[in-house]
């Protein structure tokens, strides 16, 4: 992810600066990995379970229907990087893996792409190794709509992620804290673009307000992106002891709990002028296996992103351990789908789940039944 702040500003981030950032990105999240479990919101969802509702493994087909995409598995590689020697590896790796398994992938966030043709080719990697696939290309709020027009062009991108991290840019030392351009300026990007926009957080959710907000200025797709994994807090925190933010620590809904409480509108099917038009509420944060995936999908998520999760397998086992993973996930999903008694995801709503601990203490704040 980058600091959008324009380059105007007193000190203007240099090259540098920049790919170590990036760097630091990557080796932050994927120390967080390595700490071993820890409780989550997703740990506070549970499934009644009916021993004699379930149904043949054989009749489950994973794939899903996102407005006007099929995807073949309920879950994608979430935006993370690129735009330096490192981090182009890491996102040759992780297209090789999306190549082989049919998995849609998004890349990080491409601002360094545009002004450095260096940069440029730790993302034109994805489209060379994965020429055929669903590749989203990532941008933060604050920049222009012809800023996301290049980036569309520059990677053949199939979707523009747009990332919105407020509570990354006031920890970061290089971020910005004036966020006041941001929704007219997503408006803007989201009129122009030649692709669909997915708006995204970056692990600190989208409350029911925010995506209220976005359905009025016309976004179709929104990742609530929320808290329980990789914690960009903690990272920018990592990065500039000097400027500590840690009394934010806990800041955020989980992903579970922006689901919960996520407007009708992005939940039912609406009728829109030009007919029935559905929003697509995509998920991620914190997901760690078929198990959480399955989850966010019984509480109305489209599709689940995963991005700490990826990585730290690429990174450990290259691009050959990610095939393997993806296939053992997708393998355990249709087995937790006949579980459930579920043949599409979206059967999977009409499960009975119940709510404890902390998100049972959200929903029971917020009013959700
Ligand atoms: C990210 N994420 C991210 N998101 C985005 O929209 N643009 C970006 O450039 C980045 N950069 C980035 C770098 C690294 C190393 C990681 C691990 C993640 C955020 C990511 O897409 C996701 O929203 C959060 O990481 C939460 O998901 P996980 O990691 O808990 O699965």
């Amino acid at each position: 992810m980058s600091s959008e702040t324009p380059a105007s500003v007193e000190t203007p981030e240099t090259k540098a600066s920049r790919a170590s950032r990036k760097d630091d990105h990557v080796r932050l999240a994927s120390a967080q990995q390595t700490e071993g479990p820890r409780r989550t919101d997703f740990d506070d969802l549970e499934f009644v379970h009916h021993a004699l509702s379930g149904t043949n493994p054989e009749l489950v087909d994973l794939s899903v229907e996102l407005g006007e995409w099929t995807w073949p598995t309920p879950f994608y590689v979430n935006g993370m990087t690129g735009g330096t020697e490192t981090t182009a590896k890491i996102n040759r790796d992780l297209a090789i893996a999306a190549a082989e398994t049919g998995l849609p992938m998004a890349c990080g966030s491409m601002s360094v792409a545009l002004d450095d043709a260096e940069a440029a080719k730790g993302f034109t990697v994805i489209r060379e190794e994965n020429p055929d696939g669903f590749v989203m290309g990532n941008l933060g709020a604050g920049r222009s709509a012809d800023d996301a027009r290049r980036a569309v062009e520059l990677l053949n991108a199939d979707a523009l992620q747009l990332h919105i991290n407020p509570v990354q840019e006031t920890a970061m030392p290089e971020g910005t804290r004036d966020f006041s351009t941001w929704l007219s300026g997503l408006e803007d990007i989201v009129a122009a673009c030649p692709v669909p926009v997915v708006v995204k957080e970056v692990g600190f959710g989208l409350s029911r307000r925010t995506l209220t907000l976005l359905a009025d200025i016309g976004v179709q797709y929104a990742d609530v992106s929320g808290a329980g994994g990789t914690d960009f807090l903690r990272i920018e925190n990592d990065r500039s002891p000097a400027d500590d933010f840690s009394m934010l620590t806990g800041f955020g809904q989980s992903a579970l709990a922006c689901l919960l409480d996520a407007p009708s509108e992005w939940t039912t099917e609406t009728t829109m002028d030009d007919g029935v038009s559905n929003r697509v509420l995509l998920a991620s944060g914190g997901v760690r296996n078929p198990y959480d995936v399955v989850k966010a999908l019984a509480c109305g998520a489209r599709a689940v992103g995963v991005a700490g999760t990826f990585l730290q397998t690429v990174l450990d086992h290259g691009p050959d351990g990610l095939v393997d993973l993806v296939r053992t996930w997708q393998t355990q999903t249709s087995a937790l789908f006949a579980l459930l008694g579920a043949r599409r995801s979206t059967d999977l709503t009409a499960t009975d789940l119940l709510t404890r601990g902390r998100l049972g203490e959200f929903a029971r704040l917020r009013g959700i039944d």
